[in-house]
């Protein structure tokens, strides 16, 4: 079975083509990161015309990376929510006509489902591996979301924990912002933090930027807090100098932030790491799976991998940002389970994930 998934929630149109639910055959990506970073963060209105524009070349990219055509596509799936109206509105009415014109199935998909499926898809040329057995633990972290789901099942998830204010990767492009570095802000942290290996040969103590940054741990609760550490960092920077002008020469400003970024991505990871697995521990889960843009971060990878005594399922950086592979992926599973969409289909910028635990 040949899916097509369609993604527009946010600031990636993409498209992917998926084999029988784990083949990876194409995974084509438009990125507006770029039109965006002008104004510090994603503009709705903007998001929502560059899809217009991106979404034919990007469609067929897809279709000439898998070597199909369209009338060999079985189902067409499509992120319906959480995300932004405008935004998701153009991926769902492509899905529409495209269901429409092929005469095959719709399948509206939660990004969120999309993001978790990230962890089944293999190259097209490998054979998927056994799956992994359940419940799973699964950390998805995004740029809008940070959430602990326990996943009992294909289609059965529980929301175990939840921020309670700014998602991960929100705090990351706020921190990000405050240190004077591009956006999306993950990767540009990530980047200064391994840059400090640079700085360290001086051995130089640095007053304020080097001490760690807090953890809110949140005792007795899986859900996360990130904006007392956005404040902290803020406070540090304004104290170090880097914020709101940066008062040194270039070689100190960069080192400074260098700390800053490492001790910020520092107090994430340790947080998001350690609260993954007591949760997989608590609930006696076989395996972990990482999704969402912010499990893209080397730095998180690295710990969980070192850390759990479980098998973890981490896909490659690019199936953890946004992608259309994702959303076919997680259609597969709805499709066995016979839950198809039809043309009534809406867009629900806050469509919920899991039944809470
Ligand atoms: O899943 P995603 O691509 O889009 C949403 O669904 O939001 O996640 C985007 C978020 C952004 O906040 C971005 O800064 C963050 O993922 N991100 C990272 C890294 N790469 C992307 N955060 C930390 N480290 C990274 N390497
Ligand atoms: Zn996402």
């Amino acid at each position: 079975m040949l899916i097509l998934g369609i993604e527009t929630s946010c600031d990636e149109t993409a498209v992917g083509i998926v084999e029988d639910g784990r083949r990876l055959r194409a995974n084509a990506i438009a990125s507006q990161a770029a039109l965006h970073a002008a104004h510090g963060g994603v503009v709705p209105e903007l998001a929502s015309r560059q899809h217009i524009r991106d979404m034919e070349p990007t469609l067929r990219r897809a279709l000439a990376d898998a070597g199909v055509t369209l009338d060999e596509i079985d189902v067409v799936a499509v992120t319906h929510g959480p995300g932004l109206a405008g935004a998701l509105i153009s991926g769902v009415n492509t899905a529409k006509s495209l269901a429409l014109t092929l005469d095959v199935p719709l399948v509206g998909v939660n990004h969120l489902e999309g993001h978790v499926y990230a962890g089944w898809l293999v190259p097209s040329d490998v054979s998927p591996a056994e799956e992994p057995g359940f419940p799973l633990a699964c950390l998805v972290a995004s740029g809008g979301h940070t959430d602990l789901i326990l996943m009992e099942g294909h289609g059965d998830y529980r929301l175990v924990g939840r921020t309670r204010d700014d998602a991960a990767g929100e705090a990351f492009d706020k921190a990000a912002r405050v240190l004077g570095l591009g956006f999306p802000g993950g990767p540009e942290i990530q980047k200064a933090a391994e840059s400090l290996a640079d700085f360290s040969e001086d051995g130089e103590p640095l007053v304020g930027a080097a001490a760690p940054l807090p953890r809110a741990w949140m005792r007795d609760t899986f859900d996360f807090s990130f904006s007392g550490v956005k404040t902290a960092l803020l406070h540090r920077a304004q104290d170090v100098g880097l914020y709101p002008q940066r008062e040194h020469a270039e070689a100190e400003a960069d080192r400074l932030v260098a700390n800053l970024a490492y001790q910020f991505q520092e107090s994430l990871v340790d947080v998001m790491t350690a609260k993954l697995l007591e949760m997989a521990d608590r609930y006696k889960a076989r395996g972990l799976v990482l999704g969402g843009g912010v499990t893209a971060n080397a730095r998180l990878r690295q710990r969980v991998l070192a850390e759990s005594p479980l098998p973890a399922i981490i896909p490659a950086p690019v199936l953890c940002t946004d992608n259309g592979a994702m959303i076919a992926a997680g259609a597969y599973y709805q499709v066995l389970r016979g839950e198809v969409s039809d043309m009534a289909l809406d867009v629900d910028p806050s469509l919920p994930f899991g039944v809470p635990a």
